[in-house]
């Protein structure tokens, strides 16, 4: 049988070919341009007929990122791939996990119906699981969610020396006393209101004990920047060091990143998102849990 072909949407080359490269698949070219009137054109350069297809495609920008992405699973299913995969390292629309006001759409359920329409498996990092438990209860495809966690821990241990791990928020809980586990090291969780999309209030619980120890903040994501910026002004009030930032997912609406920097913090990411923070790598973790789903004798694609 041929080689499982891994396919980059644009902006997705570098962890594709990594991808393809960790999992012994073939790198195949995907030409996508815009016609004058922005409709996309789509073309395989290498043949998808009776072969698993794995599409690579991070998903920052979700409405531009959508149709190129259904457009390249629906033609490898045309062709008569075997499979068609999804890797997302960051997956879009999961915090309107509710309606919060009457009238509003619950996005993250229509556009998990949408992806699961188009492809046959979704495997991705730390997804923002807040109100949903598992991925199951809006994915109807095999949904897969990894944790950056152990890869977290291993970068703070390999560089931190008395690092001090602390949570945002309550939703940060679950991966911050992880993480702090992992390392062997002292975790608090600060209580977050939240006003506006960019109005954040923090107290600062559990930082009384944080002495001359490195303060490291963990976040899934960071986009606007405003839960990261006021956790880093409330830790300075207690930290002598000046803490270091993580997010998993770099999102960094508007200027968000280079204000972090500018509060002398070290702002380091995950490459879920190709961003000049990026510094913990987690191809090999997703290349693992690609090589297992690629292995699973599953029945071929719709
Ligand atoms: C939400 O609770 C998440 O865990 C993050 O804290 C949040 O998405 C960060 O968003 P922002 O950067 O816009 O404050």
């Amino acid at each position: 049988m041929k080689p499982a072909l891994f396919v980059a949407l644009p902006g997705n080359d570098l962890m594709t070919k990594r991808l393809a490269s960790l999992c012994g698949g073939e790198n195949g070219l995907v030409e996508t341009r815009q016609f004058p009137d922005g409709e996309t054109y789509l073309r395989f350069h290498a043949d998808p007929a009776g072969r698993d297809i794995v599409l690579i495609s991070t998903l920052l920008h979700p409405n531009e990122a959508f149709l190129p992405l259904a457009f390249a699973a629906g033609t490898a299913r045309e062709l008569g791939a075997r499979r068609v995969g999804l890797v997302a390292p960051y997956l879009s629309y999961m915090r309107q996990d509710r309606r919060f006001n009457p009238g509003e759409g619950t996005t993250s359920r229509h556009f998990a119906a949408l992806i699961s329409q188009v492809c046959d498996w979704l495997i991705t990092v730390d997804p923002h699981l807040h109100r949903y438990r598992d991925l199951s209860d809006i994915y109807s495809i095999s949904a897969r969610a990894l944790h950056a966690g152990p890869v977290i821990a291993e970068w703070i241990k390999r560089g931190i020396g008395n690092p001090y791990i602390i949570g945002p928020d309550q939703e940060s809980a679950q991966w911050v006393s992880e993480i702090a586990k992992d390392c062997g090291a002292p975790f608090a969780v600060l209580r977050k209101q939240r006003l506006g999309d960019r109005d954040v209030r923090i107290a600062p619980d559990g930082l009384d004990s944080i002495g001359g120890a490195t303060p490291v903040l963990v976040d899934d994501i960071i986009s606007s920047g405003e839960t990261m910026l006021e956790a880093i002004q409330v830790v300075k009030t207690f930290a002598k060091v000046a803490p270091v930032a993580i997010g998993v997912h770099g999102i960094f609406a508007s200027d968000s990143a280079a204000r972090i920097e500018a509060t002398g913090s070290a702002l380091v990411t995950t490459n879920s998102i190709p961003h000049s923070s990026n510094k913990i790598d987690i191809s090999v973790l997703l290349g693992a849990a690609i090589g297992e789903r690629l292995r699973e004798p599953s029945a071929p694609t719709r």
